[in-house]
């Protein structure tokens, strides 16, 4: 990572017109050119504040296990962030939220007579328990087409990936009898997919490689009658509980303050069998170092310091917090910064996603601390994929902080604690510390909350889990 501490009379003067109009403030140019100091005299306040080894202990701590939105795991995780910003001195809210969740099976087996290729089967999300068997019939694509003038009756439908989602594949199977599926992939690695919604149409399915399924339709086709067997055990699905925890920040300058909040916040939930130490303890911890260093300094705004549950199930704690902020409230709002997967020893540099790619204060704000700190600005990007998206679609400026590409160990067992780079957590962590500051110093009189119209954003699930 580069880092530039001196930056040039030209391009010190260039930053010096900031978005919110911090012209006064940055430290005034020595008299030789390229020894001036970039820092603007509000960003020492939080730079010399900064511990990156709370930061790292934090992600260690919370690392230790995956945090699944919903269990114990999360719940405990919640309760340890909750406690961090109570020993700093914060009043914390937990806010309670619930959706409908999904447990995967423990037993996924598939058995079938004659066939002795190792076939190591997938369940889907949202699919459903069940022990049945059945001659096997191959059904194509599963559109309904392919089920017109055949007897699926009590047999197991064999059907490839492609075309239509995997849910509709089940559903028209179990509409025309069949008592299983197997949906094999139409291209290289495992099939792990899901139904994308519960339904009690669905007949017990296991998803299985290319290779394997391919192997099976070549014996159909060869005249062979295969028997196939599905255990599937253990799938839970029903409503759970997850918290956003919130810790407020009221301003000091009690008689000059404006009325704008500024937020930022991450997610601390993970995915199933991830540690979640990039992904997203680090900006949980991250959120958790900022709150302690902007605790005493003096501001002219009130902060809100935040982090969401069920982000991996699709954005749902902050939509709810969203969802269940006043008007008033989401009138006051001036920006969100989000912090998602910040620390990546094995990530690229830096970047700043905002959801139509187009700057607002954080984004800007950022783009001046990162130029004023390290010589050039993050560069900004095109983005969802994290909770900045549901301030977005509520109107409020935010962007999400990120390192991309993204490290090999996204999503998996491998995204722990000696993966996580100090330097990447210090850069990120000053960045944005110093362009939130820029916003809440006591001397700023604006921004105002600059309310944008609220709108839907399309969810975006990777191809692999759809069809
Ligand atoms: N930490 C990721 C964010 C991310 C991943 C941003 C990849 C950009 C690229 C986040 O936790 C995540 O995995 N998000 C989900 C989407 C969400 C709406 C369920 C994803 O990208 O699959
Ligand atoms: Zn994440």
């Amino acid at each position: 990572m580069k880092k530039k501490p001196y930056l040039s009379i030209a391009l010190v003067a260039g930053l010096a017109v900031s978005s919110i109009g911090a012209q006064a403030i940055y430290a005034k140019p020595a008299e030789t050119a390229q020894q001036v100091q970039p820092f603007n005299v509000f960003d020492n306040k939080v730079l010399d504040k900064i511990n990156v080894e709370n930061i790292y202990n934090n992600i260690e701590y919370l690392s230790r296990t995956p945090r699944v939105a919903g269990t114990e795991a999360e719940h405990k995780a919640i309760q340890y962030v909750k406690e961090q910003f109570e020993s700093y001195g914060y009043e914390t809210e937990l806010q309670e939220f619930t959706f409908y969740g999904y447990t995967a099976p423990h037993t996924v087996k598939l058995s079938i007579d004659g066939y002795t290729g190792e076939i190591k089967p997938k369940s889907f999300t949202y699919g459903m328990d069940g022990n049945v068997s059945g001659e096997l019939v191959y059904a194509g694509l599963g559109q309904t087409s392919d089920f017109e003038g055949k007897d699926f009756t009590g047999k197991i439908a064999l059907i490839k990936r492609g075309s239509i989602s995997f849910a509709d594949k089940v559903l028209n199977a179990a509409a025309n009898g069949a008592s299983g599926v197997i949906i094999f992939n139409n291209a290289s690695g495992e099939l792990n997919g899901t139904f994308g919604s519960p339904s009690d149409k669905y007949v017990p399915a296991v998803g299985i490689t290319q290779e394997a399924g391919q192997a099976l339709l070549q014996k159909l086709n060869n005249g062979e009658s295969l028997n196939a067997a599905i255990q599937i055990e253990g799938a839970e699905a029903g409503m759970r509980t997850s918290y956003n925890v919130i810790a407020k920040k009221a301003p000091t300058n009690k008689n000059k303050s404006t009325d704008g909040i500024v937020a930022l916040g991450a997610h601390h939930d993970s995915v199933p069998g991830a540690p979640g130490a990039n992904d997203d303890a680090s900006g949980t911890a991250m959120t958790l170092e900022l709150a302690r260093v902007m605790k005493d300094l003096p501001t002219n705004m009130e902060m809100r310091f935040m982090t969401f549950g069920a982000e991996e199930l699709g954005l749902i704690g902050s939509r709810y917090y969203v969802s269940q902020l006043p008007e008033e409230e989401k009138d006051r709002f001036v920006g969100y910064f989000n912090m998602d997967m910040v620390g990546s020893r094995d990530a690229g540099d830096l970047v700043i996603n905002t959801v139509d790619g187009s700057q607002n204060i954080v984004s800007q704000t950022a783009q001046a601390s990162s130029a004023r700190l390290n010589g050039e600005p993050t560069p900004i990007q095109t983005g969802g994929s994290s909770d900045h998206v549901s301030f977005y679609e509520g109107g409020i400026a935010s962007g999400s902080f990120i390192h991309r590409p993204l490290e090999p160990w996204y999503h998996t067992p491998e995204d722990t604690i000696d993966k996580i780079s100090k330097e990447k957590l210090q850069d990120v962590a000053e960045i944005v510390g110093t362009a939130v500051y820029d916003i809440v110093r006591p001397d700023n009189q604006g921004p105002k909350g600059n309310r944008g119209k609220e709108q839907k954003v399309p969810h975006l699930y990777y191809e692999q889990d759809v069809k």
